[in-house]
């Protein structure tokens, strides 16, 4: 081996990371520097390079001057201008996306950097066993959407994963352990977003290991800069693709391209064409979604742990929910408005979540399983482009049509509600197409186990064309289409 005689040592690259670190109030994180071998070192001094100072330290003082203050007043709230399931000229907004599709202009983009807490699946949310009966993958149910669409509007539909570090090799193996689903692999893009340091409540980076900083993906809204620095705007560029649809990798219900949303986002007049977003009414003034709201004639969404109770629980004078539009992050993006996020630099706004993060006692050097959140984790949301677009269409679907998101491990919006909602809507589809299905006479709830693949109907029409459906699908049936 030669030696490289260009590169610093490892001596004075240490110590310019102190000086950096010092300045910062960082250099905690070399404690154990002592105890670690060559690589070690290597290894955390790469992390080191790596990390946003700047960028933390106006947070963290962004925080310290908001905790003495009271709560920054929203401003004023309106409701949000939305678009209802009954617009008009559905037939000439879906024949615009459909030929969107087949031009080779759409791309599919499905968000899978998180790390499922709450899910507790230790492994890429993406691999998690979801349909009724053969439990396919979530992936699994997303590539068939894709191949299906491919098939039915003859158009290309390249799809970009976004991953994060932390699940990057892991997706990819399984992807390739599945013969990328029969997509083709040179359709299938995958790249990791950043990371940002979790933080003690006192602004200090934790230590998840002696040579390694406690890291965390940067958010969905991490995508605008992982969409730019990976080369996949570029990419799409090349490949002819202006709109992108983008998913989160949690809700098997999702329409990954759905023509007469893609038409809309394009043509419809309260749409810039640059974000537009999917809302269902919310099940309660509770449930934990972000809404829809206007402020200073900007659409926006707010989180619901940002939306004070009484706004939250306001009713309209026919007794809906005032703020009642909530976001399920189904979005169609422009290219060319991510490529402007992503070239002002800036990146979308963080938010600040306590969590619990397993980190090291700096003085015993024991790793510490926290009891309580102890930890902050920012992250980016990319909801927060909503705003930033001129005018930004907000398209009214129906839930049980479109959102069964898997969050939790057991209860609401877990993999057991998200299992019978795909049945549930399999059997309506049947049911469309003339089919008996067996309903309880208390409920009203389907009495059969239902998985209908994507790439057997991808619609109601579409399903009604088949010839080979049941007539009849009994109590306790278990029926794979
Ligand atoms: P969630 O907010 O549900 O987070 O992500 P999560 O990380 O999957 O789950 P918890 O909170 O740890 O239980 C919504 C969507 O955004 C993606 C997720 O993969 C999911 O599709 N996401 C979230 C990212 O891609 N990157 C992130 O940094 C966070």
């Amino acid at each position: 081996m030669t030696a490289d005689f260009s590169r610093p040592s490892l001596e004075s690259r240490y110590r310019e990371a102190v000086d950096r670190l010092e300045v910062f109030g960082q250099s905690h994180i070399l404690t154990f520097w002592d105890g670690l071998t060559e690589g070690q070192r290597e290894n955390l001094l790469a992390q080191c390079r790596e990390l946003p100072l700047e960028l933390l330290q106006r947070e963290i003082t962004s925080w310290r001057i908001g905790q003495g203050s009271p709560r920054k007043s929203l401003g004023e709230i309106e409701p949000a201008h939305v678009v209802g399931r009954d617009v008009q000229d559905r037939a000439h907004y879906r024949a615009i996306g459909e030929r969107m599709i087949r031009d080779g202009r759409v791309a599919c983009f499905t968000v899978a950097g998180g790390q499922s807490t709450r899910l507790g699946w230790n492994g890429p949310k993406g691999t998690f066993p979801t349909t009724p009966l053969l439990g396919k993958s979530l992936f699994e149910v997303f590539a068939e959407s894709i191949r299906a669409a491919r098939l039915r509007w003859r158009g290309a539909i390249p799809w970009y994963v976004m991953t994060s570090p932390l699940n990057h090799a892991a997706t990819e193996v399984y992807f390739r352990e599945h013969d990328w689903f029969q997509l083709g692999r040179e359709t299938v893009w995958f790249f990791p977003q950043g990371t940002l340091p979790s933080l003690s409540h006192d602004g200090k980076i934790l230590l998840a290991a002696p040579d390694a900083i406690a890291l965390n993906p940067d958010g969905h809204g991490g995508a605008v800069r992982a969409l730019a620095t990976s080369g996949s705007l570029a990419q799409m560029k090349r490949e002819g693709v202006d709109t992108i649809s983008y998913f989160q990798v949690d809700n098997p219900l999702v329409h990954a391209v759905d023509p007469l949303f893609l038409g809309l986002h394009m043509e419809h007049p309260e749409s810039s064409a640059e974000i537009s977003s999917k809302f269902v009414p919310k099940r309660s003034a509770s449930e934990k979604v972000g809404v829809f709201c206007r402020r200073n004639q900007r659409t926006l969404v707010l989180e619901y742990s940002d939306l004070p109770a009484d706004l939250a629980a306001a009713t309209r004078s026919d007794g809906e929910l005032l703020h009642g539009a909530g976001s399920i992050a189904i979005h169609a993006l422009s290219r060319a408005f991510v490529e402007q996020l992503a070239m002002e630099g800036r990146g979308l706004p963080l938010h600040r979540a306590l969590k619990k993060v397993p980190c090291l006692d700096l003085v015993s050097g024991l790793l510490v399983e926290p009891a309580q959140p102890n930890a902050v984790k920012m992250e980016a949301f990319i909801f927060d482009a909503v705003p930033i677009a001129g005018r930004s269409l907000v398209y009214e679907t129906r839930r049980e049509e479109e959102f069964a998101p898997i969050k939790n491990a057991d209860g609401e919006d877990s993999a057991a509600t998200s299992r019978t909602a795909q049945s549930e809507r399999a059997a309506r589809w049947l049911e469309s197409c003339g089919v008996s299905v067996a309903r309880s006479s208390a409920t009203g709830a389907c009495m059969a186990t239902i998985e209908l693949s994507p790439l057997t109907a991808l619609d109601e029409t579409e399903l009604a064309l088949r010839t080979d459906l049941p007539r009849v699908i009994a109590a306790d049936a278990e029926i794979v289409l």
